[in-house]
């Protein structure tokens, strides 16, 4: 079959090489891609967002099958776009409806999903201009940290967690009255800060059954050690040591499958993977947020552990087939350490000649290209998170400590990346 993957991330590329594995996969686009994607199969200039232009191209190059990368066009309707028009009905879009994309779109239907569904997430209260006052007691009365969220998507910059009742009582105007984050922020979500470990866990769903992926843990802040700013995700790793049997029975029971039931219940229609971000509090599994895709850079280690035929996988979400799956995984470790531009999550330069992608790659190492584009002879930087080495290894530390070597290889002009991914897992 034919497939358009839509995105141009790492994630894509990871999604890329892995399609292409498949013998049911006879011609991949990419759209827009990058010029890792542009290895794998051929690169449409398309924006994610421009449903008429994709589904033309859909039509043109008889696809049959379009995978969707990241949230934006899911949570604007790329799915319903193509669900009703007669042209592409037949075309299976891999993602979640407009409306259960809301599950990452919109904080507040999260929250009241969770709470309809008996689903555990930290306590909270949603606020607007409407009933502002009642905001600012309820900030005035709340234990600290406190949490305060943009309601809308807001390029993963709308949460923030305050220590001092008096930055929480700032931010809440700066957002509600001031549209510090634009119409995202025009519903606050305020909720109690959740202690213990991050981690992600990720199904694919059919809407009927679901498969559980590998889970992952990813380094959000730009520094080693954890600190500085957060960016789109420094590096990643899978599978988590902690993550044992028991601790995934009480993800399953109190988590997942209550959500699965959910969308039934509401009739969300969902075909695609769900993201849940979860706090591990001592053994006791919370939802901090739901992401309707995939994340990234957690594709480039979940992605590679899989062994299951890709293609095989969405095929049976499509066809709603999924209890007849068995995911099949790969038991080493995986660690994804990514380079970025100097600068991110600031500014930084572009179009910087990148040097070492033609040497040889170590066995048990992948690079998947994230902000990198093909200007004349070269391959060029184009974006904050520019390359991505995943490499495995019997423990992470190992398959980091192979990752970071494999970086070293590679060059460009104020490049940086963390060499401690991984650190905690010795
Ligand atoms: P999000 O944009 O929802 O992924 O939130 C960004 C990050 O903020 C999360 O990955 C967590 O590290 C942190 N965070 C969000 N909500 C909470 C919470 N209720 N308690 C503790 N940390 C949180
Ligand atoms: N790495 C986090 C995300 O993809 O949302």
């Amino acid at each position: 079959m034919n497939i358009l993957l839509i995105g141009s991330g790492g994630r894509e590329h990871a999604f890329a090489w892995k399609l292409t594995q498949s013998k049911l996969c006879d011609k991949l686009f990419i759209a827009p891609g990058n010029a890792g994607t542009a290895l794998c199969g051929t690169n449409l200039p398309i924006a994610v967002n421009d449903f008429e232009l994709l589904s033309a191209a859909c039509i043109t190059n008889k696809v049959d099958m379009v995978l969707v990368g990241p949230e934006e066009p899911l949570v604007k309707g790329i799915y319903d776009h193509f669900q009703n028009s007669p042209a592409t009905k037949h075309i299976a879009v891999i993602g979640p409806s407009k409306e259960a994309s809301q599950l990452e779109g919109s904080k507040a239907f999260a929250k009241a999903f969770m709470q309809r569904h008996n689903i555990p997430t930290a306590a909270y209260g949603e606020f607007t201009t409407e009933n502002y006052n009642e905001g600012v007691d309820y900030i005035k009365n709340h234990s600290l940290p406190i949490v305060l969220k943009a309601d809308g998507l807001a390029a993963g910059k709308g949460v923030l967690i305050c220590q001092h009742t008096i930055e929480a009582l700032s931010e809440f105007e700066l957002m509600l009255r001031q549209s510090k984050f634009g119409d995202a922020g025009k519903k606050v979500v305020v909720e109690e800060f959740l202690k213990g470990i991050e981690l992600s866990v990720f199904v694919l769903t059919d809407g009927q059954n679901y498969v559980l992926l590998p889970e992952a843990k990813d380094y959000k802040r730009v520094g080693e050690g954890d600190t500085g700013l957060n960016t789109g995700g420094m590096g990643a790793v899978s599978p988590l040591p902690f993550v044992n049997s028991a601790f995934l029975q009480k993800v399953k029971e109190t988590i997942i499958e209550p959500t699965i039931a959910g969308l039934k219940k509401d009739k969300l229609e969902y075909r695609g993977f769900i993201f849940f971000g979860l706090m591990n509090d001592d053994g006791d599994p919370k939802v901090i947020e739901y992401n309707c895709r995939m994340g990234d850079p957690e594709t480039e280690v979940v992605i590679p552990r899989i062994k299951n035929d890709l293609v095989e996988l969405l095929t049976a979400t499509a066809q709603q087939q999924l209890n007849k799956v068995v995911i099949e995984t790969d038991s080493r470790c995986a660690a994804a350490v990514v380079a970025v531009s100097g600068g991110y999550p600031g500014d930084y330069k572009s179009e910087v000649a990148i040097e070492g992608l033609a040497d040889e790659v170590l066995e048990n190492s992948l690079i998947f290209q994230s902000g990198t584009k093909q200007l004349g002879n070269d391959i060029v930087t184009n974006g904050g998170r520019v390359l991505v080495v995943t490499s495995f290894g019997d423990t992470i530390s190992e398959a980091a400590e192979q990752s970071n070597y494999m970086m070293e290889q590679l060059y460009f002009e104020d490049m940086y990346f963390r060499s401690d991914i991984g650190y905690e897992f010795p």
